[in-house]
């Protein structure tokens, strides 16, 4: 083993992005608990306004997680029984969730080989008198294929929703993700690339009749307290969610341009291994939630890599369709062929913005290791 500048390099590290920015967290929480407003409230309405702003959007509208804000948008769209969603085997289950939630079937299509987003070229085939909506996903902070997929869209009167769970400031042609789709859900679990201290998400829309049901569903169904116009949830988001959100907004910009950085680092270090590196399709600019990387012996290097206490993980080990709990739709292996191979094969490696160069020199070194010794 060559002498190494770090010991270990963990996979993820929220302690290094707390500790610059403790004395304003403290204060923005100060804050909430001082006006008392611990569901929803001024400092979640704030929030709202400049995530709104910083996606450019008309309305955004706070939840307690990216899965209800996307349960909510499928709702809105009155999508119910017997309708089809189509959208992608290659995610976090959330996406489906919101499907399988509104009693609709999600209908899987297979990836991209490149960028693992939902095929563009594939989508019109798996199209039917019951499809109701598109549901792609940017995944890892990619942006999916969205001109395509609008334009099937379009020519089908369907409505696409984003799955922006994974995408914070990631651009297509330009502009950020979020508002390409007639809804879009963004995540701020802890690990996103913008994440709260709890649960959290947003739901993002241009319609104004959107924005204020979905915040009477977040809400029990009610516009005036105490008068409930429909049966709604309680997805509201917290006022101390709100409040760190609210300072942590400040910096996604930078802490995207830090991911960005180090995506094209690895990239640089790692372009001579046999490793298939994550490459951006034209037009896109990756938020780089992950940093997936490619090979058949994933799993030998996975062990190789936490033996030499390098943090990595599987996004994600088993696609949708060979779920369990989707086991009634009656897909099976080999239906799609790209997604599977991704899971077998995926790797993120460590990354976010505090990741220093020793450490990410580090993680490259292990893996040219791996390969130099491999047999
Ligand atoms: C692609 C995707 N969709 C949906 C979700 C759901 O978000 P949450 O965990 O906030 O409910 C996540 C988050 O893990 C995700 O990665």
């Amino acid at each position: 083993m060559l002498a190494r500048k770090v010991e270990s390099v963990p996979y993820l590290d929220l302690k290094a992005q707390m500790r610059p920015l403790r004395r304003e967290i403290d204060a923005a929480i100060a804050h909430t608990l001082d006006n008392c407003s611990f569901c929803l409230g001024p400092d979640v309405t704030k929030f709202e306004q400049d995530f709104a702003r910083f996606c450019d959007a008309e309305h955004c509208i706070g939840f307690n997680s990216g899965t209800s804000a996307l349960h909510i948008a499928l709702l809105l769209l009155d999508i119910g029984r017997d309708d089809e969603v189509i959208t992608t085997p290659s995610t976090f289950v959330a996406t489906s969730w919101a499907i399988s939630y509104v009693g609709a079937r999600p209908v899987f299509v297979d990836v991209d080989d490149a960028t693992f987003n939902l095929n563009a070229g594939l989508v019109e085939k798996a199209i039917t008198p019951r499809t109701r909506g598109i549901l792609p996903v940017h995944l890892y902070g990619h942006p999916a294929d969205l001109d395509p997929l609008l334009v099937i869209a379009r020519k089908h009167r369907l409505p696409l929703v984003e799955d922006a769970c994974q995408a914070h400031g990631a651009r297509y042609k330009g502009r950020r993700v979020g508002t390409f789709g007639v809804m879009s859900a963004f995540s701020f679990y802890p690990g996103k690339n913008l994440g709260a201290y709890g649960e959290g998400g947003a739901l993002l829309t241009n319609k104004a009749a959107f924005a204020a049901r979905a915040r009477s569903l977040r809400e029990h169904g009610s516009r005036e307290r105490y008068y409930h116009e429909e049966i709604g949830f309680n997805y509201r988001m917290e006022g101390i969610q709100g409040a760190v959100l609210g300072v942590k907004l400040k910096h996604l910009e930078q802490w995207t341009a830090q991911r960005r950085r180090v995506a094209h680092r690895y990239h640089e270090l790692l372009e001579d291994t046999p490793l298939q590196l994550p490459r951006e399709a034209p037009g896109c600019e990756s938020a780089y939630h992950l940093y997936v990387v490619r090979h058949p012996r994933r799993d030998a290097l996975k062990q190789y890599l936490e033996k030499n206490k390098i943090g990595c993980a599987l996004h994600y080990p088993l696609p949708l369709h060979l779920q369990k709990c989707y086991a009634s739709l009656g897909y099976k292996a080999g239906d799609f062929p790209v997604a599977e191979k991704a899971a077998r094969e995926c790797l993120s490696l460590p990354i976010y913005p505090e990741l220093t160069d020793d450490q990410l020199e580090c993680v490259a070194e292990v893996i040219k290791e791996f390969f130099a010794t491999a047999s």
